[in-house]
Formats: structure tokens, C-alpha cells, sequence
């Protein structure tokens, strides 16, 4: 082994942390004894009970603050690194989707700009051990080179969510080399889980068969050239996430950017079957959606491929949770969490 492990004597800053990734790698943390401060807006991007969930569960921890605080305000950024002075930082606040940064561009610009902006000069003048920010898959654009890695050409985003996440990426390498702040971009593909987020397609699937509405499926149709997703387990990505944390980059560029995914991707329709089987053994009754294929809508695109090398190199891991286990661990979870029979 030649990172070092996660030091449980730090005090760790995680924004969005009534999100998704944001809870389970607070409560991994706070499971390993470190001091946690969680930061969010609790906005109504989707369901707000979940996040109140979530944060119920974190609020358990003895070790666990919580503030409710807007990233794109730059005084309350600042107060928190004055007053909790946090040695790590895990920039998860953003606003996230694809599909929503075409309607409402707004506040991509205010979260995923504006906030990253105020956590890196707030990391300027507090320095920090490490800065990590989630990055997306959704920076490699329609690329055709697969697997994608980290050092392929990214210039070329479809969508402004894309474009504030590489933003992000060139602000981070700026800061890093201009302020000397350890830096880590993380380049997320496809997160799924049980407590995930209710507007990603999986989690959309079971809501509408619960309502007994049919699911629309954006792929044309078109079995033979179904798009391709990189599925990744959450317990995969905060695994990644906390190996990653002790071990900020080292050398002339203290800045560097790991893609996190399960190297493995998975047509569409085999999720959405391998969901329908996971929803059957989890109610113990055949579940079948009721099917609707459209075209693929704008900004998305066709395949995402995770090369993993460099991501194994540093902290000696990959994701490996299969879709079949990942997705059983979601309907389990959706079944007893809604109640749904
Ligand atoms: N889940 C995925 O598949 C995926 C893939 C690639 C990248 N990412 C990125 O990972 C990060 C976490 O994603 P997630 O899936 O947990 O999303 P999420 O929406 O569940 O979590 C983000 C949290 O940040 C909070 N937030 C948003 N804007 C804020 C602001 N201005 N100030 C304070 N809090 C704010 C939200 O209330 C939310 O609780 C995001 O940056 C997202 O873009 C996620």
C-alpha cells in the first residue's frame, strides 16, 4: 500500500451534504470517528424530505455540524473556514443534472461558478491539507475515444452543466498553482444507490411504475445503438472519495483530476431490465414497465467509459459493484422507504 489512509484526527468541510454523495461520505466519515462540518442550501431541486432524511441521520453523529448556508454567498463561505478552520474540503455542493441546465442556466452559473469560486478563495486565504470537488463525466462530451481518460481532450462540453464542471477543473488548476492549494477533481460517472437522487432515470423508472405510468426512455428506440452508461455504485464512489482524501497530489502541479466509474458500461435497456428484475425480487411479484421511446434529448450523449488506471495507480482501487447487486440494494431500499407494495 503506498497512499496513506484516511487521518481521523482532521477536521473535514463537505458541501452538499444533504446531497446524495454529500451524506453517505459524511456518515462514512463520521463513522471513522473524524469531525465532520456539513454544509447545504436544502434547495427543492427534488424531493426535500429526502434530504431532511438524510440530514436526520448525519444530525445523529455527535461529531456532525450542520449549517444551512448557500455556497454563492461568499461571507458565509468565509465565516465557516474561519470559525470551524476545516484541514479538508470536499466541494459537493453544485447544482447537478444534465437536462435541467437547459431550462434553468441560471443557477449553474451561481452554484457551480459563483460557489466553487468562494470555496477556493475561501481555501486561499485558509489554506487546507487538500481540496477535493466533484468534476462529472459529462466533461469528455460526446467523445468517441473509449475508455475515456483523464488526459483526453475535453474541450468540447454539450451542455452548461458540462462546461461549469470543466470550468471548475481550469479555476481549481489556477488556484492550485497560483495559492500552492492541493487540489482533486473528481470526475463522477453515473452515481446510482439507495437515498439517491430522485431525478436520475432509475430512480424516475420506479417512481412512474409506482403510479402506474409508463416510462419514457430517451434512445430512440434503437436496441442495436443504445446508449452506453458507466453505472457506479455509491458506495464505489465514496470508497474512492475517502482513499483519495490523505492523499492530495504532490510535486510542481499540485493539481489532478481521477475519473471515478466502474469501467464497465451497460446498454441502457439492460439496466432498465436488470432494474425490473431487481423491483420483482424486492416485492416478490413481476415488475414490467410500461415503455415509451423518444428520441435522445439534447445534451445528452452517447456513451460514457471510465478508464480507472490512474485512480488505481494512486489508492490501489476500482469500482466493482455490479449493476445486478447495486440496483437490488436501490429497490430494497425504494420498497421499504416509500412503502410501496
Ligand atoms: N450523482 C451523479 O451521478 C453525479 C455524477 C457526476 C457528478 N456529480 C456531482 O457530484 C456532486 C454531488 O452530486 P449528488 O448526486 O450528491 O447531487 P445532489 O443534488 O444530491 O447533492 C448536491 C447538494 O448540494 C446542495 N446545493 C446545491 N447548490 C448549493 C449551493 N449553492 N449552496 C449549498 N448547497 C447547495 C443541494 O441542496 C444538494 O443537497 C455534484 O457536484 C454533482 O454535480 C454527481
Amino acid at each position: 500500500m503506498n497512499y496513506k489512509t484516511l487521518d481521523t484526527s482532521k477536521i473535514y468541510l463537505i458541501t452538499g451534504a444533504a446531497g446524495f454523495i454529500g451524506y453517505f461520505l459524511s456518515r462514512k466519515l463520521l463513522e471513522k470517528g473524524c469531525r465532520v462540518i456539513g454544509i447545504d442550501n436544502v434547495n427543492d431541486y427534488y424531493d426535500v424530505n429526502l434530504k431532511h432524511t438524510r440530514l436526520g441521520y448525519l444530525e445523529s453523529y455527535e461529531k456532525f455540524t450542520f449549517i444551512r448556508g448557500d455556497i454563492s454567498d461568499k461571507d458565509i463561505v468565509m465565516k465557516i473556514f474561519e470559525e470551524y478552520k476545516p484541514n479538508v474540503v470536499v466541494n459537493l455542493a453544485a447544482q447537478a443534472g444534465v437536462r435541467y441546465s437547459i431550462e434553468n442556466p441560471d443557477v449553474y452559473i451561481q452554484s457551480n461558478i459563483i460557489g466553487f469560486y468562494n470555496i477556493l478563495e475561501a481555501c486561499r486565504y485558509n489554506p487546507v491539507d487538500h481540496l477535493v470537488y466533484a468534476s462529472s463525466s459529462s466533461v469528455y462530451g460526446a467523445n468517441k475515444k473509449v475508455p475515456f481518460e483523464e488526459t483526453d481532450f475535453v474541450d468540447n462540453p454539450v451542455s452548461l452543466y458540462a462546461s461549469t464542471k470543466k470550468s471548475n477543473e481550469l479555476m481549481a488548476h489556477t488556484y492550485s498553482h497560483l495559492y500552492k492549494i492541493p487540489a482533486t477533481g473528481l470526475r463522477f460517472f453515473t452515481v446510482y444507490g439507495p437515498m439517491g437522487r430522485p431525478d436520475m432515470a432509475y430512480f424516475g423508472f420506479a417512481n412512474k411504475y409506482f403510479a402506474g405510468e409508463p416510462i419514457k426512455i430517451f434512445n430512440n428506440g434503437d436496441f442495436e445503438n443504445d446508449l452506453y452508461r458507466d453505472f457506479t455504485y455509491i458506495d464505489d464512489i465514496v470508497e474512492g472519495i475517502e482513499r483519495l482524501l490523505s492523499n492530495p497530489p504532490k510535486g510542481e502541479v499540485q493539481h489532478k483530476v481521477f475519473n471515478i466509474g466502474n469501467n464497465s458500461p451497460e446498454k441502457l435497456m439492460v439496466f432498465i431490465e436488470t432494474l425490473e428484475k431487481a423491483l420483482s425480487k424486492a416485492l416478490d411479484k413481476e415488475v414490467q414497465f410500461e415503455k415509451i421511446f423518444e428520441p435522445i434529448k439534447p445534451g445528452d450523449v452517447p456513451a460514457t467509459y471510465a478508464s480507472t488506471d490512474q485512480l488505481q495507480k494512486a489508492v490501489g482501487f476500482k469500482p466493482e459493484t455490479s449493476i445486478e447487486k447495486g440496483l437490488q440494494k436501490f429497490a430494497d431500499w425504494y420498497v421499504d422507504y416509500y412503502k410501496v407494495k
